[in-house]
């Protein structure tokens, strides 16, 4: 039998009610049922403080983003749902990606990143559905050593977007599928 595929689903958006979160978990379901081994993980969960030089070189990588790093480092890729920022990857996503990137004792290069997929979404309250992060994200990815695979998908009208139990349209819902078969069949 063929290794199961692993991702991580992830939201750069640690909000309570996020509708990225909302779109993380929808495309998790989606790729669950596509067979993908899943990982879903919610950013609150890894509070860490901004990036500071300092604090790494008295005490290492916080706790939170040594758990993050392991578990991203254990993945064949991953499914990222973000929001932008005045155009730009926000802030939480950055940082993560700035902890995590950081090397230590003997390891070889970004070992959470490197030779790594991504698929990309975003939702926003706009009309345009965040659309203008993601060749933003790509380029960021592209310097962790993630390559990112064509086609994303947007959720404009976010509010509108998630029924009460954060269920997407059937649109939206096969724009999520033949994004997560695309990274499937990259990571191959
Ligand atoms: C600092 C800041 C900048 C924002 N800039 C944009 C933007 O450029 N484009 C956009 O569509 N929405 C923008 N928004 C609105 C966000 O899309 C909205 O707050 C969204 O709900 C955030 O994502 P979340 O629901 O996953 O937390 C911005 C919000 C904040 C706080």
């Amino acid at each position: 039998m063929a290794k199961a595929i692993k991702i991580a689903v992830f939201a750069g958006s640690a909000r309570r009610e996020s509708f990225n979160k909302k779109l993380a978990k929808a495309a998790a379901t989606i790729a669950e049922e596509q067979e993908l081994d899943v990982t879903l993980i919610d950013l609150a969960d890894f509070e860490a403080p901004v990036y500071s030089g300092d604090i790494e070189a008295d005490s290492g990588l916080p706790e939170s983003m040594q758990k993050l790093k392991t578990i991203l480092a254990s993945q064949d890729g991953f499914l990222i749902s973000t929001p932008e920022y005045n155009g730009h990857v926000p802030p939480l996503l950055v940082n993560c990606f700035s902890w995590v990137s950081r090397t230590e004792g003997d390891e070889q290069g970004m070992i959470a990143f490197e030779g790594k997929m991504a698929g990309l979404m975003a939702a926003s309250p706009g009309g345009l559905g965040g659309i203008r992060v993601l060749p933003r994200l790509r380029s960021t990815l592209a310097d962790l050593g993630v390559m990112v695979v064509p086609g994303f998908v947007t959720v404009p009208k976010a509010m509108q977007a998630f029924d009460d139990n954060g269920a997407v349209s059937e649109d939206v819902a096969a724009s999520i599928s033949a994004l997560a078969e695309r990274l499937k069949d990259a990571i191959g």
